[in-house]
């Protein structure tokens, strides 16, 4: 549905040129949920506005659908920006006009009928849970309702993608689930394939199918979360499955493991121990579900009266499905 291809982005500045976008490639499929995860300056919004051509790409092509927006022309690029809807942190409604009318201004802007514009809005009032709340203006609503009249305005169109800049960065965590699952649902409902930007890797676990992560203008990882959440060596598996504050193991040695799916309800502490000579001690645990795969993440303090033979326990782990993801000696932390 998204392609982009050798997309950069750089601000010609007087004292320096600012490389926004590095040769960025991105592939969404068309119903996907896709979360793009960086630290503020990593070029999150620079690439919202790249993807839309609010802002010209130096070089490389954008394409949505079937068409490459870089090579339209401007009447065709303002057509395709409708199948496009957004939605950013506040959702700058026009305190001056109702819910109602918040909600149908994209369709004012294409001179759609006052009474079909009615109805449109009252449809997506309902699709996004404000019923009764048409004829309310926006100072009486709270932080949560006015996103969600944030949506209903970015969906009012009809649009076939939805991008979403930091769209719960300024709601507290028990809205920001309420917003997730309703983007969740709408984008199933409507078959909507969604962008998320976001700094928080909670939005991405509540909310993605898949993600990138983007540094200093470069994706450097992108991928099913099951699947990057499995790699080894991995930033994107390390905070998707990060380990509880811990305390530094005392062990002649430190494994950090990986497994998922059946090799969960392995007792793979117990396993080492039985297979080889050595006491096994679990330091920190996490054991959680990303999308449907469930994983279970294991800092492991292993001693033993003689040598330990590193081989037999990687072929332990190997046996029962885990990988090791990292590993340390004494007083190293992990
Ligand atoms: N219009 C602009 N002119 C010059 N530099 C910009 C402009 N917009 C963004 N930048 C720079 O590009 C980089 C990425 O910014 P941005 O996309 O806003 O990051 P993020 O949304 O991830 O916080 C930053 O170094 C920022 O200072
Ligand atoms: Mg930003």
């Amino acid at each position: 549905m998204i392609s982009v291809r050798e997309l950069t982005k750089v601000y010609r500045q007087p004292a320096r040129d600012v490389v926004a976008l590095d040769n960025i490639n991105l592939d969404i499929d068309d119903g996907e949920i896709h979360g793009i995860i960086g630290r503020s300056g990593a070029g999150k919004s620079t690439l919202v506005r790249c993807l839309t051509l609010l802002d010209r790409p130096t070089e490389g092509k954008v394409i949505v659908g079937d068409q490459d927006l870089t090579g339209v022309t401007d009447t065709e690029l303002r057509n395709a920006r409708r199948r496009i809807g957004m939605v950013f942190q506040h959702a700058n409604l026009l305190s001056s006009r109702t819910v109602a009318d918040n909600i149908a201004m994209p369709l004012e802007i294409v001179k759609t009928h006052k009474a079909e514009r009615r109805a449109r809005a009252k449809e997506l009032i309902d699709l996004v849970g404000l019923s009764g709340l048409e004829d309310t203006y926006p100072a009486q609503l709270s932080g949560g309702q006015r996103q969600r009249v944030g949506i209903a305005r970015a969906l009012a169109a009809d649009p076939d993608v939805l991008l979403c800049d930091e769209p719960t960065s300024a709601l507290d965590p028990a809205t920001t689930n309420e917003i997730l699952t309703l983007i969740r649902s709408v984008s199933s409902r409507l078959n909507l394939t969604v962008v998320v930007i976001t700094h928080e890797m909670s939005v991405v676990k509540t909310l993605c199918d898949s993600v990138s992560l983007l540094d200093d203008g470069k994706i450097l990882e992108s991928g099913k979360l099951a699947e990057v959440a499995g790699k080894v060596n991995s930033r994107l598996s390390r905070a998707l499955l990060p380990l509880p504050t811990h305390e530094l193991a005392a062990a002649d040695l430190v494994l950090e493991v990986v497994g998922k799916q059946d090799a969960v309800n392995v007792p793979i502490a117990s396993h080492i121990a039985e297979e080889n000579p050595v006491t096994v001690h679990i330091t920190a645990a996490n054991v959680e579900t990303l999308g449907d795969t469930r994983f279970a993440h294991y800092l492991l303090a292993i001693s033993s009266a003689e040598q330990i033979n590193i081989t037999g326990i990687e072929a332990t782990l190997a046996r029962h499905g885990y990988s090791e993801r990292a590993r340390a000696k004494e007083g190293v932390q992990v």
